[in-house]
């Protein structure tokens, strides 16, 4: 029998899968559509930096990492991007060549649980929905910490998190159990990021209660959610 670890991440890899098959990143009208608001506002808090590291944590095909990298155009720059689905890293490989930025572009397939982040290695270390994708409470703390420890002094943390999440069919509104390994309240993770980066200069600390839709293996899911958004600078 299958682990709920094991059923969600089937259930996701599927989604994701037929989210990156059927759309292309920058010309659809789904969440692919561009780079996040937070994350193109960050980088011009960079723009006078000559070399640049980052790291995207569950990068997905890149729709930010690869927005990240054409800032560094004519500059040294290298996006570390982490993804547990080969397709996903596959796909971000096709998009940094499309967009002249493979050289930039450094995709590794694996999970967060398993990268080892180098200590005061990157400039820039982001984490856009992905981080309540890790095993359990006890790794996304972990994960945090580890986040911590890779941002170099001036350097900029983002993460975007997922919290409360409900879910239910889209057509009948049958209730369905959230396909989120890690579900915890707005106010835990907030609690969880003020702890980790205590110390930290907060750029940005909100929470917004969004809905949307998500294609499921024989229907669409209608997600409800209070998605967190931390940014905090290390000075
Ligand atoms: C909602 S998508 C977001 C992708 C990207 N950050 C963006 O904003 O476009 C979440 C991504 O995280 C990846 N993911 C989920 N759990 C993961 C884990 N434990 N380790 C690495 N990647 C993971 C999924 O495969 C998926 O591509």
């Amino acid at each position: 029998m299958k682990s709920r670890i094991q059923t969600i991440r089937e259930s996701e890899r599927l989604s994701h899968t037929k989210i990156y098959t059927d759309e292309e990143l920058y010309h659809t009208d789904s969440w692919l559509s561009k780079p996040i608001k937070t994350v193109r506002e960050i980088m011009e808090l960079f723009s006078g930096y000559e070399f640049f590291r980052a790291l995207d944590l569950g990068c997905g095909v890149g729709r930010n990492s690869i927005y990240v990298a054409e800032c560094f155009k004519g500059k040294e720059c290298l996006v570390d991007c982490v993804d547990l689905l080969d397709i996903a890293i596959e796909k971000l490989n096709d998009n940094a060549k499309a967009h002249g930025v493979s050289e930039r572009i450094n995709g590794i397939a694996g999970t967060i649980e398993d990268f080892e982040i180098a200590k005061d290695e990157y400039d820039f270390i982001m984490a856009v929905s992905a981080l309540e994708h890790v095993e359990s409470e006890e790794r996304f703390l972990c994960a945090l910490g580890s986040i911590r420890d890779g941002v170099r002094e001036n350097g900029v943390v983002c993460m975007v998190i997922n919290s409360e999440v409900s879910e239910c069919d889209s057509v009948t509104k049958e209730p369905l159990e959230a396909q989120f390994e890690v579900n915890l309240s707005a106010d835990k993770v907030l609690a969880y990021v003020d702890e980790v980066f205590r110390g930290w200069k907060v750029i940005k600390r909100t929470v917004s209660r969004q809905e949307y839709d998500v294609p499921r293996e024989t229907a669409v899911s209608r997600l409800s959610t209070k998605v967190v958004t931390c940014v905090a600078k290390r000075e």
